[in-house]
């Protein structure tokens, strides 16, 4: 198969169109079967409850080429599972796991032309999402949904690929509330964090990190991904918060740092507590690890990466994560799916 021709080193987080989409409808109780097209936009209703009342759920996971040529997808049962528990939380209907499986199976072969090579950095970003497709004026589920996936593919989330980045605490916006849906992807995470990333971006910084909305004092995550401190002593210390995303990657990273001896845990973690780290990191699919340069709260700030190279514990995480990844490292977790072309 010929590759398309795209400068694959170079290309950046964002969406390029791509030869097809897949479609599922739910309708009178069952799943439709899947529609490719290459049309990109959607025929809908303007009463639809996606639009008004924020019936909206997505994902994000990433497929990889392999040295001998396999196109491989990392936890994607993870994806599903989290798919369809966002989709529950805001009474939609859930897409099951083996349909989920097949749409991105479905979607990834029928665009394998945009499949980075082995070696470029790039990867395949799959980008599933479930709307509320009918109308509806009152407040109520739609009963009616549409269930999309889409590829684009990409290269780091943060432009600078696997170089610090600089955090600001944010303290005058929460992105979720304890008992709201911090813990979900649905899109109105993001509008809500919006304010507060494009004010730390004006203000020279990469990203917030959010505290929690209840006591303010505990780290919660940062916008678009969760975060992780190595303490000195080389522990891996990651948020316990009921209004984060449970990453899929984060959960690779504390796998991975119990077999490093990093002895991770999960528990809050107080902001003061930033100021004893030895190095710090963002984690999640688009992000992978991004280590953090270093974080501004108040009138304080703690440097990290002081020479503005990422941290030895960072760099031996992301080398051990990514190798599994793109099957350059054995897979002893079963993380890794062949695509079956
Ligand atoms: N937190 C937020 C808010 C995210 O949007 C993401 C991205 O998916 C993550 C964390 C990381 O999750 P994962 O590692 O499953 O991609
Ligand atoms: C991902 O990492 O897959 C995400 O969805 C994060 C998003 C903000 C790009």
């Amino acid at each position: 198969m010929k590759k398309a021709d795209l400068d694959w080193a170079n290309i950046p987080f964002g969406y390029m169109r791509t030869d097809y989409n897949l479609r599922y409808t739910w309708r009178n109780g069952s799943w439709s079967e899947g529609v490719l097209t290459s049309d990109e936009n959607i025929p809908m209703h303007m009463a639809a409850t996606c639009l008004h009342y924020g019936q909206e759920a997505f994902e994000g996971l990433k497929v990889f080429e392999t040295k001998a040529g396999d196109v491989v997808v990392f936890r994607v049962e993870e994806n599903a599972k989290r798919l369809a528990r966002s989709s529950s939380k805001i009474l939609m209907e859930p897409v099951p796991e083996d349909l989920f499986i097949e749409a991105v199976f479905k979607v990834v072969n029928a665009n394998r032309r945009f499949v980075p090579p082995y070696g470029t950095g790039a990867s395949l970003y799959v980008r599933p999402l479930v709307i509320g497709t009918a109308a509806q004026v009152g407040v109520k589920p739609a009963g009616e949904y549409m269930f999309i996936t889409f590829v684009t593919p990409v290269g780091p989330y943060f432009k600078t690929g696997f170089k610090p980045v600089n955090l600001i605490v944010e303290e005058e916006v929460d992105r979720a509330a304890p008992l709201g849906v911090g813990d979900i992807k649905v899109g109105g995470n993001y509008a809500a964090g919006l304010r507060a990333s494009t004010r730390a971006k004006e203000n020279g910084y990469t990203e917030v990190l959010y505290l929690d909305a209840k006591e303010k004092r505990y780290i919660d995550e940062s916008g678009p991904a969760n975060f992780f401190g190595v303490t000195k002593s080389g522990q891996y210390l990651t948020p316990k918060s009921d209004s984060i995303l449970p990453s899929i990657t984060n959960k690779s990273l504390v796998t991975l740092a119990e077999e490093l001896g990093m002895k991770p845990e999960r528990r809050p973690i107080d902001v003061e507590e930033i100021f004893d780290f030895a190095e710090a990191g963002c984690c999640g699919t688009a992000a992978v690890i991004t280590p953090v340069g270093s974080i501004t709260f108040r009138d304080r700030k703690v440097v990290y990466a002081k020479d503005g190279k990422p941290g030895r514990h960072c760099t031996e995480l992301y080398q051990k994560l990514t190798a599994i990844q793109v099957g350059d490292a054995p897979d002893k977790h079963g993380w890794v799916r062949r695509v079956p072309g």
